[in-house]
């Protein structure tokens, strides 16, 4: 009797410790719903560590690249929202969910705006300590990284991202590089085909990173790329993910430089975004030369393109940490607003850019058509004046006559690619006119009026103001025609957010 007494009393204690611990309507826990994209083969995983007692909510949430803590809640199990927060540099990312629990599952889902319905998700239960961050490692003593002699010019290319985001595959790369191959662009100069974010899956169990489904052989499509003439970038990020929330080299960096100089890389983008949760601003440039340094290890040439988005006056560093490059803005978009405020916004970079280290205002938006070709080729000449990378963000395979003749406008690629490598800045403005010049080789100089009205407007110019030279000559590069500049002022009418640019010389 005492024997079945006690028996009975540890089943009741067991009944209790399991309905404590799993009985619907208990928050407490980890939660993870799995979003599965099949064209990929990959998943992407958000977890929701929740703590429930007296009456609040907390814990930490994780949605790939994202790790918050959870600030405030109001309700509970048959209803609530809850704010979370991470650091971001010197700012804050806040996130808000709302969930409720339906027997054991845990639906909750986030709102694009307050008004917008709910795009919800459906977790269950995880094991505890699944999906959490990985440790820290601390960031390696500064040093030098020397230079790898590489893009002596700023990078030419193409790069999948503007136009084609998380739908590239190799079937779309192998096109790319055909049509560069073959439209002329190849010719003008461009050589990168450059495969952005969402090319990567988890890692083999000997830590080798993986593609995913729509990469099934990317040494092969190096190959395929090289025998074109051409050159293969990639992508991946200093944190355990990256922007689009896939595998990033965080803790493999070494392993990582020597995979993609085995597939045959040659060219690595390597953007923040997932390092964030790990890393402060200024632990950057020690991250940073984390993999300055193994590209460097692996003897393979591979241009070393920062993604960071200006932070922490990158331009001051990137060259010490083997950068051939780095973003000095936030992503761009296809509107003239986007393009206008990136590029107008360069002026007081000039100093830094230089053979070998080039300011980056982002990716070329010519073509992908949601701006006039007036405004296209203000952006091409912008870029040009700029000493930027020329990397096209649209679609290679389908281009108007138009949007090609922009790209391969060689006088205009040559401003860019001057072997001085001065950057150009804004020499005069008034109002929404501004003319930028730019030091060239042999002693020309690049002239561009630029109109960001949207009425046509004239702009006059003294070209002793500019430091022409007393005798002179000028080639309008869009018209492809010379200009009679003897006269001491110089008046051009130029449309709406467009520009006129003139090469001038001896
Ligand atoms: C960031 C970068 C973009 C692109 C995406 C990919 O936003 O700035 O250029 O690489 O990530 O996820």
């Amino acid at each position: 009797m005492a024997k079945i007494g006690i028996a009975l009393s540890v089943l009741t204690v067991l009944l209790v410790i399991t309905s404590a611990q799993q009985a619907p309507g208990d928050l407490n826990g980890n939660w993870v719903a799995h979003n599965v994209n099949t064209t990929e083969g990959t998943v992407r995983s958000s977890y929701f560590n929740l703590k429930y007692e007296a009456g609040k909510i907390t814990g930490t949430i994780r949605t790939t690249q994202f790790f918050y803590t959870i600030k405030e809640s109001t309700g509970g199990p048959e209803g609530f929202t809850i704010i979370a927060a991470m650091p971001d540099g010197h700012t804050e990312r806040r996130v808000q969910y709302e969930g409720k629990l339906v027997g054991d599952e845990l639906r909750i889902g986030r709102r694009a705006r307050p008004d917008a319905p709910l795009t919800e998700m459906i977790a269950k239960r995880a094991p505890a300590g699944e999906g959490l961050l990985p440790a820290r490692i601390d960031p390696p003593a500064r040093h030098k990284v020397p230079y790898n002699g590489l893009a002596k010019t700023p990078p030419m290319g193409w790069n999948s991202w503007n136009k084609f985001a998380g739908r590239v595959d190799d079937a779309t790369v192998r096109a790319i590089a055909d049509a560069m191959a073959s439209n002329g662009m190849k010719d003008a100069g461009y050589v990168y085909v450059n495969i952005d974010d969402t090319w990567e899956t988890g890692r083999a169990a000997n830590g080798e990173i993986q593609t995913n489904k729509k990469f099934p052989d990317m040494k092969a499509l190096a190959d395929y790329v090289h025998k074109k003439g051409l050159k293969l970038g990639i992508y991946s990020s200093p944190g355990p993910n990256t922007c689009a929330g896939y595998e990033g080299s965080y803790g493999h960096e070494e392993q990582d430089a020597r995979t993609f100089a085995k597939w045959g890389i040659d060219y690595l983008k390597y953007d923040w975004c997932g390092a964030r949760t790990l890393y402060t601003d200024e632990e950057m440039p020690a991250i940073y030369q984390k993999m300055g340094d193994a590209l460097l290890k692996t003897g393979r040439p591979i241009v070393y393109s920062l993604c960071q988005y200006g932070r922490f006056d990158v331009w001051k560093w990137g060259p010490e940490v083997g950068g051939n490059l780095w973003r000095t803005t936030g992503d761009i978009r296809d509107t003239w607003d986007s393009m206008a405020n990136i590029g107008f916004r360069q002026h007081e970079l000039a100093q830094y850019a230089k053979p070998g280290h080039w300011n980056d205002p982002d990716m070329l938006e010519i073509g992908n058509g949601a701006m006039t070709d007036t405004e296209y080729k203000t952006h091409m000449s912008l870029w040009a004046m700029l000493a930027a990378p020329l990397l096209a963000g649209n679609d290679l395979r389908k281009m108007a006559p138009e949007t090609l003749a922009i790209l391969t406008n060689r006088d205009v690629i040559a401003v860019d690619q001057d072997r001085f490598g001065k950057q150009g800045s804004r020499a005069w403005q008034s109002g929404e006119q501004e003319v930028w010049t730019r030091q060239l080789s042999g002693n020309d100089i690049a002239v561009a009026f630029f109109n960001r009205s949207r009425d046509e407007a004239k702009i006059t110019v003294k070209w002793a103001d500019l430091g022409a030279p007393t005798k002179r000559k000028a080639r309008d590069l869009w018209l492809h025609q010379n200009v009679d500049v003897s006269a001491p002022e110089y008046s051009a009418t130029v449309a709406g957010h467009g520009v006129v640019m003139l090469r001038i010389s001896k």
